[in-house]
């Protein structure tokens, strides 16, 4: 966690170097109606706090998405509450939502200058009943200064709120968020769910998304599931991310992209750490795709170099643009 913290402010002194977006007329893509330059972002969890936005845009990916962000400030659980399982190029985290709050983290995104395309990661402080109440305040409160928002019912960290996840309960939430969105004026709403679901919770989620109007869905989190794990920290509690998640998460971007039969944008993220990953989940129905553990371990260019490579693995099957790729293995 303190190597994190110290990679983020090298990041942001500009030690990594800079550089615009990777971008080309194959690259160039629309997310939700959103024009990104390439479809690489950096996911949730990289930048909770705002510190380093224009610094992660700068490495050059397509997209980037900061916190997940609650109302009020809130510590997490106790550390350490994150591992690195190396032989398995996975980490296991079991943060809990710890994020500096929605003042505090708005702010820091004032201050960066900014042009790239950035989203938020909703949130909700962990003594919070009403979940919903927590995510509509720090959609509120971005609302003006984001280019999308995220209603993340899917981290393992916070006691019950994958509950969040079954119909019912996700019909009412997103009829409340949506509700919000619509009276704060226009800006795409995505879903992010876990890769820990049954075919029967697939169709739910599809069809919800698909009835109250959601503009995006993002597979996935992070999972619960420890199959096949070699690394001494395997048994440690919270979320797995990395390479393991790779083919349970684009299962899931397949089965999302049949049951809504492409009418709701996909965001594959789980366990990218090449181009050929990215173009896998692009090919299985991914309008873009989304990294963070392989960074961890491969550096912050990594998004770089992942969209030079998706750029020539497009141009080798002679695709025009990163748009007619998606789903073409469904
Ligand atoms: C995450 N992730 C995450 N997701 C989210 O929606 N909100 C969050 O606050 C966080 N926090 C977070 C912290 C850490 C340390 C990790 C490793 C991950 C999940 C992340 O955005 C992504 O969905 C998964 O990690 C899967 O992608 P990778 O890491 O396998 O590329």
């Amino acid at each position: 966690e303190t190597a994190h913290g110290l990679a983020l402010g090298a990041l942001n002194l500009g030690l990594a170097g800079g550089r615009g977006a990777v971008t080309s007329a194959r690259l160039a893509t629309t997310l939700a109606g959103l024009a990104l330059p390439n479809p690489i972002g950096v996911s949730a969890g990289f930048d909770k706090n705002a510190r380093a936005v224009d610094a992660t845009l700068r490495t050059g990916v397509g997209f980037c998405e900061i916190g997940a962000v609650t109302p009020r400030p809130q510590y997490g659980n106790l550390r350490p509450r994150l591992f690195r399982l190396p032989e398995d190029e996975a980490v296991i985290n079991r943060f809990g939502f710890n994020n500096d709050g929605m003042a505090a983290i708005h702010r820091n995104l004032m201050r960066h200058r900014r042009d790239g395309i950035v989203g938020v990661n909703l949130g909700a402080n962990k003594a919070t009943e009403d979940k919903a109440t927590d995510y509509i305040s720090v959609l509120t409160r971005f609302h003006a200064d984001v280019d999308f928002a995220t209603v993340n019912v899917s981290s393992p960290n916070t006691e019950r709120l994958r509950d969040l996840q079954g119909r019912a309960a996700l019909d009412a939430l997103l009829a409340r968020v949506l509700e919000a969105r619509d009276a704060l004026g226009p800006l795409p709403v995505f879903l992010k769910v876990a890769p820990d679901l049954t075919e029967a919770d697939v169709a739910d989620i599809a069809d919800v998304c698909l009835a109250r109007g959601v503009d995006g869905i993002i597979a996935t989190n992070t999972t619960i599931a420890r199959d096949g794990l070699r690394s001494a920290n395997a048994r440690e509690g919270g979320g797995l991310s990395g390479q393991p998640l790779f083919e349970r998460s684009t299962a899931l971007v397949r089965a999302l992209a049949r049951r809504t039969e492409g009418r709701i944008p996909l965001v594959g993220a789980g366990g990218v750490a090449s181009a050929e990953q990215a173009y896998a989940k692009i090919r299985a129905g991914a309008c873009a795709v989304q990294i963070y553990t392989a960074m961890v371990y491969q550096g912050v260019s990594l998004g770089a170099r992942i969209a030079e490579g998706l750029e020539a693995l497009l141009a080798a099957d002679g695709v025009a643009s990163v748009a007619d790729a998606v789903g073409v293995d469904l």
